[in-house]
């Protein structure tokens, strides 16, 4: 079977763990303090704080920010619902915009719906291609509400050659086992420029303990254990060094996708002054159902993501509106194969596959 997504590991991850298990500091120690340092380097921030997953990674950013009762979120609904979940979480309500032609949320669709209530927008980059940043950016001057990056697809993605991950007033991201890189577990990351909001978000991780006065029973404010243990950093260090050269594997796939796909397939698109990291390849096809349980039937796997938009999710069948874009992709969209251990014959197969279905 070819796979959609498969996690490289290295005989320095196994090294790095043995090594964490052989000091016996499983939380709180110095491989989670180095790899929030490399990674904030990495994204061209000041700081960098670990946590237990993506999905906590995007509630600690709205309680830092103290978004909560009375407060709208705008997102887009075309994203997995772990970027929804957290806003009804800490009692604000959910503000549902379409996506563009980039599959990341649509700017004057976002303007159309700024209300008085509007706090923060979260933007989602898709796939692994940033949102176009210079419009939020406008809009955020304009409107003056908070820019929270989803960024949980797009580890080193670029916008004006500069990272994912720094535009926002904080950042958010995955390393679950499917993403860019991984801690083989579950985890996450938010960064930011922000002193006062690191610190919140250390102190909120870690039972509302502040940090910086190392005071271990004295809790500033309410807080939760959302720690990401050292064994996981130690892998994710190790996993950060190689994210360059993956991504441009990555790349190199896509640009076989690319030439080799028919022209029946709608490929993905790269926007001007977008480095696309291809965290996902997606087609759309009209018969997109019968061309998956082909490519299985041949041997080739392949995802839906995401079938159903988050605003037609039975949990917030309450928040409705009207996205016709992205209602009508989710039956369109597949995700082909990608992922760095991808040889260039197996592209190349996956192709063909495609192109035969495609002109039957
Ligand atoms: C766009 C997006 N946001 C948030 C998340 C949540 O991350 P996690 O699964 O690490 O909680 C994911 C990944 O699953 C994601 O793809």
């Amino acid at each position: 079977m070819i796979q959609l997504s498969k996690p490289v590991i290295t005989e320095e991850m196994k090294r790095a763990v043995l090594e964490v298990l052989e000091s016996g500091r499983f939380v709180k120690g110095p491989k989670v303090e180095e790899f929030e340092r490399d990674f904030a380097d990495y994204c061209g921030v000041k700081y960098a704080t670990a946590v237990s997953s993506g999905t906590a990674a995007i509630y600690l950013a709205l309680r830092a920010l103290g978004i909560g009762e009375g407060d709208e979120v705008i997102l887009p609904s075309h994203t997995f619902i772990a970027t929804a979940e957290p806003i009804p979480m800490v009692g604000a309500k959910p503000v549902f915009v379409d996506v563009g032609e980039d599959y990341n949320i649509d700017v004057r669709d976002v303007e159309r719906k700024i209300s008085e209530r509007t706090k923060a927008v979260i933007c989602v980059h898709l796939y692994g291609q940033m949102c176009d940043m210079d419009a939020l950016a406008e809009l955020k001057e304009k409107y003056d509400f908070y820019l929270i990056e989803d960024a949980a697809q797009a580890h080193g993605a670029e916008f004006n050659g500069k990272k994912a991950g720094s535009f926002g007033d904080l950042a958010c991201f995955s390393f679950f086992p499917s993403k860019n890189i991984t801690v083989a577990g579950e985890g996450g990351m938010v960064v930011t420029n922000d002193d006062e909001l690191d610190a919140r978000l250390k102190a909120l991780r870690d039972h509302g303990r502040d940090y910086r006065r190392k005071e271990k029973y004295s809790s500033t404010m309410l807080g939760f254990n959302f720690r990401m243990p050292e064994i996981l950093a130690a892998v994710g260090i190790e996993q950060l060094k190689h994210l360059d050269e993956w991504n441009e594997k990555r790349r190199k796939i896509a640009r076989i996708y690319d030439e080799m796909l028919r022209e029946e397939v709608k490929k993905p698109e790269e926007f001007d002054c977008r480095k696309h990291v291809y965290h996902l390849y997606v087609i759309r096809t009209k018969n997109r159902d019968g061309l998956a349980e082909f490519l299985k039937a041949n041997g080739i796997e392949t995802g839906i993501h995401y079938p159903i938009p988050v605003h037609k999710q039975a949990v917030f069948s309450g928040y409705g509106s009207r996205l016709p874009k992205t209602e009508r992709i989710c039956s369109e969209i597949l995700s082909i194969p990608m992922h760095p251990l991808l040889s260039e014959e197996e592209a190349m197969y996956v192709c063909e596959k495609i192109n035969e279905f495609v002109v039957r």
